[in-house]
C-alpha cells in the first residue's frame, strides 16, 4: 500500500524521536533493575517528593508535554536528586523503548486524563494492554496505585483491575506516598485504589 509524503515524513519523524528516547534512556538506566514508575507525572510533584524521601529507589516519570517536564527537570536540579528522572513521552513509545529487563516495583497514575466520551474511552490509560505490560514488568507483590477525581474513571480503572488474572485489588496496601499534585490541588474529591501483582 502506498503512503502519502505526509504520512511517510511524520513515521520518519516518530522513528528519529523514538530512537533518541532510547538512547537517553538507556544511558540513564543502564545499571537499573527495577523503578518507581509514574506515568502522566505532570509537573513532577509527586515523584520528586517521593524521590527524596526515598532515595535508593529510581523513579521514573513520564509526560507527553514539554514544558511540564522540564518543570519536573528543573525540581531535581534544585533538590540534587540523582534517582529521579523524568522523559518527555508517550506512554505505549515510552514502554517500547524501555529495556525489556527493567522491573516496575510501583506503578502510579495520577489524576489521570479522565476522557469522559464513550468514543474517547480508548485514549485513557487504563486498558488491559496496558494492565498486561505493566504486569509483565512487575514481580508479585509489587503494586499499581490509581487515583483520580473522576468516579467514572475510577471505577473502569476498578472494573479492569478485577476482570485481570494478575492484579488483585489489596483494600489494606497503604497509598506509597502523599503529596498533593498539580491536579489533586484543582480537586474537592478523589478516590484511590491499589493492586497487588499476584
Ligand atoms: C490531568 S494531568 C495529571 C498530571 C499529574 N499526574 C497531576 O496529578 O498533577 C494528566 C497528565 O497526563 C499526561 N498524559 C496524557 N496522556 C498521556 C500519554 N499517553 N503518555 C504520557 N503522558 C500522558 C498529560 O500530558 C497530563 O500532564
Amino acid at each position: 500500500m502506498e503512503i502519502s509524503e505526509a504520512h511517510a515524513r511524520e513515521l520518519e519523524k516518530q522513528a528519529a524521536r523514538k530512537a533518541e528516547l532510547q538512547a537517553l534512556v538507556a544511558s540513564d538506566l543502564a545499571d537499573t533493575k527495577s523503578i518507581l514508575f509514574e506515568a502522566g507525572c505532570g509537573h513532577g510533584h509527586w515523584l520528586t517528593s517521593y524521590g527524596e524521601a526515598n532515595p535508593n529507589t529510581k523513579c521514573v516519570g513520564i509526560d507527553l508535554i514539554s514544558w511540564r517536564i522540564r518543570k519536573g527537570l528543573d525540581k531535581c536540579t534544585k533538590r540534587g536528586l540523582r534517582n529521579v528522572h523524568f522523559y518527555k513521552a508517550e506512554l505505549g513509545e515510552f514502554l517500547e523503548v524501555l529495556p525489556s529487563t527493567i522491573k516496575f516495583e510501583q506503578t502510579v497514575l495520577l489524576f489521570p486524563d479522565p476522557w469522559p466520551k464513550a468514543k474517547h474511552h480508548r485514549r485513557r490509560m487504563v486498558q488491559t494492554e496496558f494492565l498486561d505490560e505493566v504486569a509483565r514488568r512487575t514481580d508479585v507483590g509489587g503494586t499499581f496505585c490509581f487515583r483520580s477525581d473522576d468516579r467514572p474513571y475510577f471505577d473502569w480503572a476498578v472494573e479492569h483491575l478485577n476482570a485481570h488474572s494478575e492484579w488483585e485489588i489489596d483494600p489494606q496496601a497503604p497509598w506509597p506516598h502523599e503529596m498533593e499534585t498539580y491536579f489533586q490541588k484543582l480537586m474537592d474529591a478523589y478516590y484511590s485504589v491499589v493492586a497487588r501483582r499476584v
